[in-house]
């Protein structure tokens, strides 16, 4: 099954960025880090321009702290930008961003020469809960539906650092398949946009090879190596996912998956890795636990 999804007011939201970008001085892009290039929108990075930014990697509580690391290094590549992994619900995380900012854009702030900063990122990715950690207390609605942050907010940080956010943006269509299924194991994709078994089979193919580990102690798998079907009957056997008349219940098995992926039951997962760093992270679940819940 393809998945497709752009819902009207994402096109909007992509005017709306354009005309703000160029009155910004400094741009954060809110990625996943999980999935920080699946999660970047492609076409921010022609309305950016040269635009000085900050690549934050949000829900690093969920990635895996290697891959992260590595990801890190691959933003810091580019010039004017600088990357750093967030936790968005932990004002500690946060704390680096202002000074992260000041130094970007240095004859910005202060009286008369208010910094401004634009974050930007796509549905769910938590810009709503970046806002309201950064301001100290709830401003925008968060939730688990995909595009539920509407409007722009600003808040006034000390040093007169404005920030701004704005609705969420995910790219025209969803041309990258690869790309889709890890945004939609990730959350980020409207329930509705795809089939879960699809994307559970894509799930578990990805950590049978690369976090084999981790997928057998969190599921008691014997055999990792069975193939993506007999492992998603497996674990059906082994949540009692079964139908009348003996079968088991793939449907049930594969919506497990994904909440326990999301919800970072499994361990810390990344779904992707920079390219350069291919070789280097070739075995991924080396010294990474499934956190016991
Ligand atoms: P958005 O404005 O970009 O659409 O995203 P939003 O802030 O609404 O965040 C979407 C979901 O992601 C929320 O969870 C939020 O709590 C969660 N989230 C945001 N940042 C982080 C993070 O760094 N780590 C983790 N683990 N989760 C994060 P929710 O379950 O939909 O809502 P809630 O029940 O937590 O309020």
């Amino acid at each position: 099954m393809t998945i497709g999804w752009f819902p009207g007011h994402m096109a909007k939201a992509r005017r709306e960025i354009a005309a703000v970008i160029s009155k910004v001085d400094v741009v954060i892009e809110l990625l996943d880090a999980r999935l920080p290039r699946s999660s970047a929108n492609p076409l921010l990075a022609d309305l950016r321009g040269a635009k000085p930014c900050v690549q934050l990697l949000n829900k690093s509580d969920l990635a895996d702290p290697a891959v992260t690391k590595a990801w890190v290094r691959h933003f810091e590549r580019a010039a004017g930008t600088r990357a750093l992994p967030i936790d968005a619900r932990k004002s500690a995380d946060l704390r680096p961003l202002p000074g992260l900012c000041r130094r970007l854009a240095p004859s910005r702030g202060g009286l008369g020469k208010p910094l401004r900063v634009l974050v930007v990122g796509i549905p769910n990715v938590g810009k709503s809960t970046l806002i309201n950690t950064l301001a100290g207390r709830p401003l925008a609605r968060v939730g688990d539906r995909p595009a539920i942050t509407r409007g722009t907010q600003e808040i006034i940080l000390k040093g007169g650092i404005h920030v701004s956010d704005t609705p969420g943006l995910l790219w025209p269509a969803l041309t990258d398949q690869a790309g889709a299924l890890r945004l939609a194991a990730s959350g980020a994709i409207g329930e509705n946009a795809f089939d879960p078994t699809d994307v559970a089979h894509f799930v578990i193919g990805f950590l049978a090879s690369r976090y084999p580990t981790v997928l057998a102690s969190r599921y008691k798998l014997p055999d990792v190596t069975a193939g993506v079907d007999a492992i998603v009957a497996e674990i059906a056997r082994r949540r009692g996912c079964s139908v009348s008349g003996g079968g088991v219940d793939i449907e049930r098995a594969a919506g497990i998956v994904l909440n326990e992926l999301r919800a970072g039951t499994i361990g810390r997962i990344s779904l992707e890795e920079p390219p350069e760093a291919a070789g280097d992270l070739a075995r991924l679940d080396t010294g990474v636990s499934a956190p016991r819940r």
